[in-house]
């Protein structure tokens, strides 16, 4: 199979949807990949650092032309659709119940795209989300921690406390997999840590994972009231999953928080669960409401992208070999969590909460797969 990487045209975007380790691994099963010229640089990866591995190197229009399958990080914009191909395979993050008009590019186009969003294991996992969760999760406390210094807005607090002076006290919202990891970095700065969460296995999950040095608290208005008046960094990462976010702290609690103190809201791309928050970007992250710092980014994967490029290919490369090397039809066939992933098969929207969002009626897998 011809493997194609375009360079990420969305303003902002840095991460490229493949690595050195990546081309060397299609190669080696025979494969052949073109790489859009400069499409590594946001990630701080040469050229020359993918032809080593055995890739050559193309203009856009080149990768498009020859690829049987697209490898992106990002949706396609406009100026990318009229490059769709008949049977093309496009394996990327769609979102595509936000970007309607994309679908119907896709349609148009008459090729296979496969998201990596709805990728879901059989026991509800989404492991090609996980890894930005991760990111996330980590950079929530290490952006949280520079926004308390003084100088940047905050309290003026060191997250690890000095002997005779107490650590900082950072509460997270949310045991999932953003609030692990910031916990984990927490934890690591010195901080005092607490997670609630409203899944008792998770807070168990947690205790276990932490031996014990996180407070494990259930998530209920009034343990949400307590943490706030200790809290000097407040984590939200919630998610009940496919809702907005649930509103857990009203503008009326922010405002009984400690002045400086900070509030970083992973979970803003679901709507948050702060009254208060509200998306921001990485060119002008923070705002503040009752004397607390609101940090509203609803990409932060995209502030390391070189970390986040290396995060996200690790968990879609297996996968990516596996579409090359069986082809679409029988690895969606033999992978049922690839076949949650077809959002669009040959001008047929086959994905129904996709559909439904649409607006439209879903075509099964199973009626088009030949
Ligand atoms: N801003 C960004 O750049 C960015 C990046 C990655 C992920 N996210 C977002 O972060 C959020 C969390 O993602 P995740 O991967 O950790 O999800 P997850 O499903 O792993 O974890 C969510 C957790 O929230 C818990 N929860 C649900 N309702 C709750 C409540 N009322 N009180 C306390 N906990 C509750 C669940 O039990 C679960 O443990 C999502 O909205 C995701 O889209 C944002």
């Amino acid at each position: 199979m011809i493997v194609g990487v375009p360079r990420e045209i969305k303003p902002g975007e840095q991460r490229v949807a493949l690595t050195p380790p990546g081309v060397r691994a299609l190669v080696e099963a025979t494969h052949r990949v073109i790489v859009e010229r400069g499409a590594g640089a946001g990630s701080s990866i040469r050229d020359e650092e993918y032809t080593r591995e055995g890739a050559t190197t193309a203009s856009a229009d080149e990768v498009w032309a020859q690829a049987e399958i697209i490898r992106k990080v990002k949706e396609p914009i406009a100026e990318e659709y009229p490059r769709m191909r008949p049977g093309q395979i496009l394996f990327t993050y769609l979102h595509l119940a936000a970007v309607p008009e994309l679908a119907r590019a896709l349609q148009t186009a008459d090729g296979i795209a496969i998201a990596y969003e709805t990728v879901q294991r059989p026991d509800g996992s989404l492991p090609l989300l996980a890894p930005m969760s991760e990111v996330a999760g980590r950079l929530a406390v290490q952006e949280g921690a520079f926004y308390l210094a003084k100088a940047h807005g905050g309290r003026g607090i060191l997250l690890a406390g000095v002997p005779g002076v107490p650590p900082g006290n950072v509460a997270v919202l949310g045991g999932g997999t953003v609030g692990v990891n910031a916990a984990r970095i927490a934890l690591g700065l010195g901080a005092d840590v607490s997670i609630l969460d409203i899944n008792l296995d998770r807070l168990r999950a947690v205790d276990d994972l932490f031996h014990g040095r996180v407070i494990t608290l259930v998530s209920n208005s009034f343990n949400i009231d307590q943490v706030l008046r200790r809290a000097d960094l407040l984590v939200g990462a919630v998610l009940v999953a496919g809702a907005r976010a649930p509103v857990l702290v009203t503008k009326e609690m922010v405002a009984t928080m400690k002045e400086g103190s900070v509030i970083v809201d992973v979970a803003v791309d679901q709507g948050g669960s702060i009254e208060t928050i509200r998306p921001t970007t990485l060119l002008d992250p923070i705002y503040v409401v009752s004397g607390v710092v609101h940090y509203g980014v609803a990409n932060m994967p995209a502030l390391v992208p070189r970390t986040s490029t290396f995060a996200l290919t690790n968990a879609t490369l297996p996968y990516a070999l596996e579409l090359a090397g069986r082809g679409v039809q029988a690895a969606v066939r033999r992978n049922p969590a690839r076949a949650r992933g077809v959002n669009v098969w040959r001008g047929r929207i086959v994905h129904p909460a996709v559909a439904h969002a649409l607006g439209e009626k879903a075509t099964a897998l199973e009626a088009v797969l030949d």
